[in-house]
């Protein structure tokens, strides 16, 4: 389905690019606006941005598939990091994962969405805090040191709220040094 800027995010474009003196400059700012919306970024969404800022849609493309942050598939309402380097996966979060994807019934698959769609998860590389781990991002805030119980108790928790799909201004993992994993 194509996608359109409102008219909301069209005044939100114009302050956006009055900070830039190339539109090109544009494009990441561009990309969060519609993924803030959208939950991820669709092929139409790299068709408009293109579109809007008057550029190939190569080069918009070519962003959206270097920048971790940008989802290229629809997420759930909330996202899960998870830290998969050695540091956390011996202080449990190899039981963080295992659990994870028990409860969003993953099936074999090692990241996914559960079929509600509330929760996405994914495992990423070193978060940047290994000696509190096992450490998670849920939709782009830190977690620290849970255990399976306490990642229990959150969850509940979030399933009862109509939170953001990202945290504002959090941009997701991009706020950490690791990206998602492969595989
Ligand atoms: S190993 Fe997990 S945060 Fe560094």
């Amino acid at each position: 389905m194509a996608f359109t800027f409102t008219t909301e995010e069209r005044q939100e474009i114009e302050r956006i690019l009055a900070r830039y003196p190339e539109p090109m400059s544009a494009t990441i700012p561009l990309l969060h606006l519609a993924q803030g919306r959208l939950g991820w970024v669709s092929p139409e969404v790299v068709d408009e941005v293109a579109r809007v800022l008057e550029l190939p849609r190569i080069h918009v493309a070519d962003v959206v598939s270097f920048y971790t942050m940008f989802q290229r598939k629809p997420v759930g309402r909330h996202r899960i990091s998870v830290c998969r380097t050695l540091s956390c996966h011996v202080l449990g979060g190899h039981e963080i994962l295992e659990y994870l994807r028990t409860r969003l019934q993953l099936g074999e698959a090692r990241s996914g969405t559960d079929p509600r769609g509330l929760f996405t998860l994914e495992e990423v590389e070193c978060l940047a805090a290994c000696g509190t781990g096992p450490v998670l991002l849920i939709n782009g805030v830190y977690h620290e040191g849970l255990t399976v119980p306490g990642l229990k108790l959150l969850l509940d928790k979030l399933e009862g709220l109509d939170a953001p799909l990202i945290a504002p201004g959090s941009g997701g993992t991009d706020a950490a040094p690791g990206g998602p994993a492969n595989g």
